[in-house]
This record gives structure tokens, C-alpha cells and sequence, in this order.
């Protein structure tokens, strides 16, 4: 039985078919890869699965229920969590106090007390390594420090699902093997992950299966280093861009020009 599983799912927004007839599953324990160009429906894919945005059409299915058309905050005590591309920290609270916001609403055996979420900030603030830093002001935090709160924020809500969008982007090479470091380490806590990304490294360092989307539909999904190799893929999506990196085997480079596409969310 899949964990998750979404089932012919279709959204637009007015003429624009963002998504149509997407299907795929998860599996427990996976982590899962999202690619595709930008303006692919990769974002409103994720927000279609954390209740963000309605479906039109289609199910999506959580650990045996069907999720369609519940609201964000149900989803989210359901054990589904997120991140958001564009990274929005409360800026002039400190790095745990923002990891805490998470532990103080989003659990699912109702709400902490402020101590408790604390403390649970802590440990995840230690899990994606910022706990020498829970004391800064969020303002102060790097670019890649501040995509590290976010994923903490969205543990703290102890999600058993976590989706991550494009938490890469931006990086430089080291930042980004530290990234997937953080990836590795959260699913070895039984995290299964959903993950937006446009660095080929990550797709293959760390991913078990890879859907690709293309105008808003699926084009084809299986093992990273099959999708990556792909002539659709290679057509549709990585051109020219792939080749400088080299391939699936090339060392982690920063995919140019992607990441702040989209609306944003
Ligand atoms: N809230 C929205 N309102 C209108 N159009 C949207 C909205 N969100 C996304 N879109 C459109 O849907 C398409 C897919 O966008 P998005 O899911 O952000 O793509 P990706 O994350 O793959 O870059 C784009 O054409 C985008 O302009
Ligand atoms: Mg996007």
C-alpha cells in the first residue's frame, strides 16, 4: 500500500492547464524527485497535496484516506509537512523561536506548551544542523542557513511526510552536499520526502524514484539515472544545461537560471 498516492489530479488557473491527470505513488521510506522546467505545475503540485490550493479533478490519497479538498491545517496534523520556495522566516525572532512556531501548531496530538516546543526545536534545529546558531536573530542567517529553518520549522510539526520545494536552489556546491547530508539524515528518522529540484545531483544522490513534469503533465517516471538519460527528458527539460553538467555522474553544480520561477509558492 502506497503511503501516498495521487490519482489523476488536474488543476487551472483560468486558460492555464497547471496540472493534468498527474498519477504517481510514494512509497514509505522514499524520497521522492520532482523535475521538470520551470512553470512545470511542480510547485502547485505540492500545493495541491498540502491542501494549498483545490484539485479540479482527481484524488489524492494519505496512508489510506483520501485528503482531496481538506484544508491545509487538517493536512498538516495528518502528518504532511512543507517548505515554501520563497523562504518566509519571522524575521525578527530568533532561529529556535521560529523552528518552535512549528512544534506550537502544527503537532498532531494537539497543541505544546511553549517550554516543550522549545526543547522539540532543539532537536530539530540539531538535525539539520543549526543548533550552534538557535540563538541569532532569523535576520542574520545565510541563505542556506535560512532554507535549514525552514525544513526545521516543517519537522517540528513532525511530519511522516515532508515536501520540499526546490530547498537547493541557490547553493553553492559544498552547501549543497551539506544539503543532502541534511536530506539523508531526516529520512533516516523515517521521513518519507517529496522533493522539488533542479540540481541533477541531488536527483540522483539522493532520490529513489524521479517523476518528471512537463506542461503540467507527467512525462515519465523510474530511477533517477533512467529518467536523466532519457531523449524526452534530455528534449523537454535539461538540453544543453545537462550537457555542461555533464550528467548524472557529473560532481554537484548548480543548475543556472532556475529556482525563483513560477508564483512563487
Ligand atoms: N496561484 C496561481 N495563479 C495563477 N497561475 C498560477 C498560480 N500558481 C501557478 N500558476 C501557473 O501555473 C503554472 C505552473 O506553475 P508552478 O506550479 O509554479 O510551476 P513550477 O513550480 O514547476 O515552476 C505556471 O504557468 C504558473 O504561472
Ligand atoms: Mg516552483
Amino acid at each position: 500500500m502506497s503511503q501516498l498516492a495521487v490519482r489523476g489530479v488536474s488543476k487551472r488557473f483560468g486558460g492555464v492547464a497547471a496540472l493534468t491527470e498527474v498519477t504517481f505513488s510514494v512509497e514509505p521510506g522514499e524520497i521522492f524527485g520532482i523535475i521538470g522546467p520551470n512553470g512545470a505545475g511542480k510547485t502547485t503540485l505540492l500545493n495541491c497535496i498540502s491542501g494549498l490550493y483545490d484539485t479540479d479533478a482527481g484524488e489524492i490519497r494519505w496512508e489510506d484516506r483520501s485528503i482531496t479538498g481538506l484544508p491545509a491545517h487538517r493536512i498538516a496534523r495528518l502528518g504532511i509537512g512543507r517548505t515554501f520556495q520563497i523562504v518566509r522566516p519571522f524575521g525578527s525572532m530568533t532561529v529556535r523561536e521560529n523552528a518552535a512556531t512549528g512544534a506550537l501548531f502544527g503537532q498532531p496530538s494537539g497543541r505544546l506548551q511553549p517550554r516543550q516546543a522549545l526543547a522539540y526545536a532543539d532537536t530539530v534545529l540539531d538535525l539539520v544542523g543549526l543548533a550552534a546558531k538557535r540563538d541569532y536573530p532569523v535576520r542574520r542567517l545565510t541563505v542556506p542557513d535560512r532554507k535549514r529553518l525552514e525544513v526545521a520549522r516543517a519537522l517540528a510539526m513532525r511530519p511522516r511526510l515532508l515536501l520540499l520545494d526546490e530547498v537547493m536552489a541557490g547553493l553553492n556546491p559544498v552547501e549543497i552536499e551539506q544539503a543532502l547530508d541534511m536530506v539523508r539524515q531526516v529520512n533516516r528518522q523515517g521521513v518519507t520526502m517529496v522533493l522539488i529540484e533542479h540540481v541533477m545531483r541531488v536527483i540522483v544522490g539522493v532520490c529513489t524514484r524521479a517523476l518528471v513534469l512537463n506542461f503540467g503533465r507527467p512525462l515519465i517516471e523510474g530511477k533517477p539515472e533512467a529518467v536523466l538519460r532519457d531523449p524526452r527528458v534530455i528534449e523537454a527539460y535539461l538540453g544543453e544545461r545537462y550537457a555542461r553538467q555533464g550528467g548524472p555522474d557529473a560532481s554537484p553544480t548548480q543548475a543556472d537560471g532556475e529556482g525563483g520561477g513560477g508564483a512563487g509558492q
